[in-house]
């Protein structure tokens, strides 16, 4: 499909250099937790897309040793470069976590949530939080900066009002205190996901700053992801919520921007996505923990298929991994047997 709005034809406009690590390509998997896992992240990644996300990792958890926690970091050698977020606001514990994540070795990128609106996270007073404290922020953002060589990134909101002064306050102390780059999602902490990113304040953060900007909020399709890009001259997109429905859409959207078009996934190759997934969920959480969580992770992929209302149903009754199996085989058409 032919995509008007933008097509970068240089190394150099594909490239994006965050501090020494060299990113060829504009797309980074948003975190997502409870989603970004690694059966997922693998399975984006398989199908192209320049960057992943972990899920938000706690820094508390880590300092506690919290098992729960560390396999949050587990990760593999195929899906990098991976970037693993932490949340907290202890800056020695974030700086401890930060420096711990980097010996495991499993991580190309530490990002820091300033983003995080969910109450339990906001009561800790960190994730979106820390927006309405820039002293504090200040002293975090430094702590980890020395703790870790990596490359070291925030995700941001635009703040607590519909200003957006919180965002470029933060960014401004962030990149001097040696952040080497910034996800903007411009929705107020109290908006959650309600509303309409504000855009335009991606494209003002990016003419203020040196350092790239990575712009997310309500791409859906290919054209967002090159309006976004032509708009606010971002340095590349960051998708979300429309990854989990369609894990096609970050290499779309690869594609669009170095030729100029992109191929629609047959209704096989969605298939082959979901089986793909149903195998990596299986290897990675087992078969009971899999099985509960792909009836709602499947569903998600046939949205706007013919007969997705029956195949959901089937969908939410698999007591086994060969269950999903056969109904995507006999959704397809193909007799299982
Ligand atoms: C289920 C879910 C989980 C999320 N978890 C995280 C998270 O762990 N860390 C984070 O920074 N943002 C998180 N977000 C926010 C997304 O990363 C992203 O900023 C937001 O969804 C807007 O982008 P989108 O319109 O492409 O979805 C989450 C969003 C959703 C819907």
């Amino acid at each position: 499909m032919p995509t008007p709005a933008l097509t970068l034809n240089s190394d150099k406009d594909i490239k994006m250099k965050i501090k020494e690590l060299e990113i060829k390509g504009k797309t980074v998997l948003a975190p997502l937790a409870g989603i970004t896992n690694l059966p997922f992240r693998q399975l984006v990644k398989e199908i192209g897309c320049a960057v992943v996300c972990s899920e938000m990792v706690s820094a508390k958890g880590l300092f506690y040793n919290s098992e729960k926690t560390e396999t949050l970091l587990t990760s593999m050698e195929a899906e990098r470069p991976l970037s693993v977020q932490l949340f907290g606001s202890d800056p020695d514990c974030l700086a401890q976590a930060a420096a711990f994540v980097e010996q495991l070795g499993v991580a190309d990128i530490i990002d820091l949530n300033f983003g995080c609106s969910v109450k339990k996270v906001v009561k800790q007073g960190a994730g979106v939080a820390l927006m309405k404290e820039p002293k504090a922020s200040e002293i975090i953002l430094k702590a980890v900066r020395k703790a870790t060589t990596l490359p070291f990134t925030i995700k941001i909101r635009s703040g607590w009002d519909g200003s957006g002064q919180q965002a470029i306050d933060l960014a401004a102390i962030a990149q001097d205190a040696g952040v080497d780059a910034i996800t903007l999602h411009p929705r107020t902490a109290g908006q959650g996901f309600k509303g309409i990113a504000n855009w335009d304040l991606i494209q003002q953060l990016k003419e203020g700053l040196a350092i790239p900007v990575i712009g997310n909020g309500d791409i859906t399709c290919v054209a967002d992801a090159t309006r976004m890009l032509a708009q606010t001259k971002c340095d590349a997109v960051m998708v979300g919520r429309a990854a989990m429905s369609n894990p096609y859409l970050l290499a779309q959207i690869e594609d669009a921007v170095t030729s100029g078009t992109y191929k629609t996934p047959e209704p096989r190759e969605i298939f082959r996505a979901m089986e793909r997934l149903t195998d990596l969920y299986v290897a990675y959480f087992g078969e009971n923990i899999a099985v509960r969580m792909l009836r709602g992770r499947l569903a998600w992929f046939v949205k706007g298929l013919p007969g997705c209302a029956a195949f959901r149903k089937d969908l939410a009754r698999i007591e086994t991994s060969g269950q999903a199996l056969a109904l995507i085989r006999a959704y397809e058409g193909v007799d299982a047997g």
